[in-house]
């Protein structure tokens, strides 16, 4: 899970702060907005677009998001606080998530992870110094029938052994996401609008 532990008397936006939410992410979060009948509707959207854009969804960014679809800003940090998905705070350039559900921990996902926490010399919710990486766990990864699994910046790896460990975190293309999960919300080519159009 991407989530930290807060002291709630810790004011965490700055009053004056500079927005961080460029010109190019507002017009993409807006760019959904004809696709719903409510501005609120394109909350998750505009939490990939961000995320995908900033590496993760800070406080600042939460206040603006919820600016630009006109809703309160809880109710951003409500759907932020749901998803383990999004973080609230930097992390690491490549994100480790283990399967820590039945299937997993029944066939070894216990002695992977201690495979990654020797390697990283890091715990779960934790960055490594040089934030090359973060070390997670989720509940079902959904391939459960290739247990233990485990991702690398959203690249899955099934039926992993402690001594593949090495190799996984060492793999260069674990660098990038293959496809943002941004981009996963955009129209895709060929849909019936544009079909239509073309008709
Ligand atoms: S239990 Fe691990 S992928 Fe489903």
């Amino acid at each position: 899970m991407a989530w930290e532990s807060l002291d709630r008397r810790t004011p965490v936006i700055e009053p004056n702060a500079p927005p961080v939410l460029s010109e190019a992410i507002r017009a993409k979060i807006r760019s959904f907005f004809p696709r719903y009948e409510t501005k609120r509707a394109a909350l998750l959207p505009a939490l990939h677009v961000v995320q995908d854009a900033l590496g993760h969804v800070s406080w600042q960014a939460m206040k603006e998001i919820a600016e630009v679809l006109e809703i309160p800003p809880a109710q951003v940090l409500d759907t932020i606080s749901f998803y383990t998905h999004f973080w609230t705070h930097e992390k690491g350039r490549k994100v480790v998530v283990l399967c820590r559900s039945l299937s997993c921990q029944l066939l070894g996902a216990d002695a992977v992870r201690q495979a990654i926490e020797r390697q990283l010399k890091i715990g779960e919710h934790e960055t490594t110094e040089d934030g090359a990486y973060s070390f997670v766990t989720e509940e079902c990864l959904a391939a459960c029938d290739h247990a233990p699994c485990l991702l690398i910046n959203e690249r899955l790896h099934k039926c992993v052994k402690p001594g593949d460990v090495p190799k996984l975190l060492a793999d260069p293309n674990n660098d990038r996401v293959a496809m943002p999960r941004s981009e996963l919300f955009d129209r895709p080519a060929g849909s019936a609008v544009e079909s239509k159009g073309g008709a």
